[in-house]
């Protein structure tokens, strides 16, 4: 049910939230788990009180629900590097590597990962697979590229659909891009994959998070919490 389900991620974020440093520099990601995160957090900032030198987000929902609690939250560009990031994912795979970016923040959340010195991911066992598969990648494209970027991602079989808002108008992302979601399944070779759109022009990024993750907190349907690094 939803409510074991959520006392699962609600577990997995408790323990996150231990591995947080007083005085340490945070990213905080987004999501239904995260949200649980950002509780555990002001829960131990009341008890113990963390003296956290810096906190930077990847959303407007959690920023909102860390000033809620009182917690001051920092731009990126304001800060060094972080020392610990716990963001959720949409998929995970065997080797740590992912997909991110279901909630279209992929290129803020990629930005702050890469400018973390330790990645933890926390997911139900629902997100956990052999092969990346199982969901669509989403790859942010410049406007005056998408139209082309969309038809040379079909000749190369790749399944491209535009992200699209409830009214049925291209979804456009914080920096005012459009999201191309790739929905072929399981990836072709991720490495092989990222090594070329990164190489494409228009694209901004794409949610392919690899060689990034360090440590997955993953909830399992039997109550354990599995810690894989
Ligand atoms: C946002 O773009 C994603 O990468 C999130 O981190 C992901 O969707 C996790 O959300 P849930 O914890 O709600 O599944």
């Amino acid at each position: 049910t939803k409510q074991q389900q959520d006392e699962l991620k609600q577990e997995a974020a408790k323990q996150a939230a231990a591995m947080v440093q007083p005085g340490s520099v945070l990213g905080v990601g987004t999501g239904s788990t995260v949200k649980f995160f950002i509780d555990a957090l002001a829960a131990r900032e009341q008890s113990e009180g963390l003296h956290l030198k810096a906190i930077v987000t990847t959303s407007s929902r959690s920023q909102k629900q860390l000033e809620g609690y009182g917690f001051t939250v920092s731009e990126l560009a304001d800060i060094g590097q972080a020392d610990l990031i716990v963001d959720g994912a949409d998929r995970v795979d065997a080797n740590l590597d992912g997909i991110k970016g279901g909630g279209g923040a992929l290129t803020l959340e990629k930005n702050v990962a890469v400018n973390c010195k330790k990645n933890v991911w926390i997911v139900d066992e629902s997100k956990v697979v052999t092969h990346l598969s199982g969901f669509p990648l989403p790859v942010e494209v410049l406007p005056i590229s998408a139209s082309h970027l969309f038809t040379k991602f079909e000749a190369a079989g790749l399944e491209p659909a535009y992200r699209t808002q409830a009214d049925g108008s291209k979804y456009i992302t914080h920096y005012g891009n459009y999201i191309i979601d790739l929905g072929v399944s399981p990836l072709p070779i991720p490495a092989g994959l990222a090594d070329y759109l990164d190489h494409t022009v228009g694209v901004v990024e794409h949610g392919l998070f690899l060689n990034l993750c360090d440590e997955v907190l993953i909830a399992h349907s039997d109550g354990t919490i599995e810690d894989r690094k």
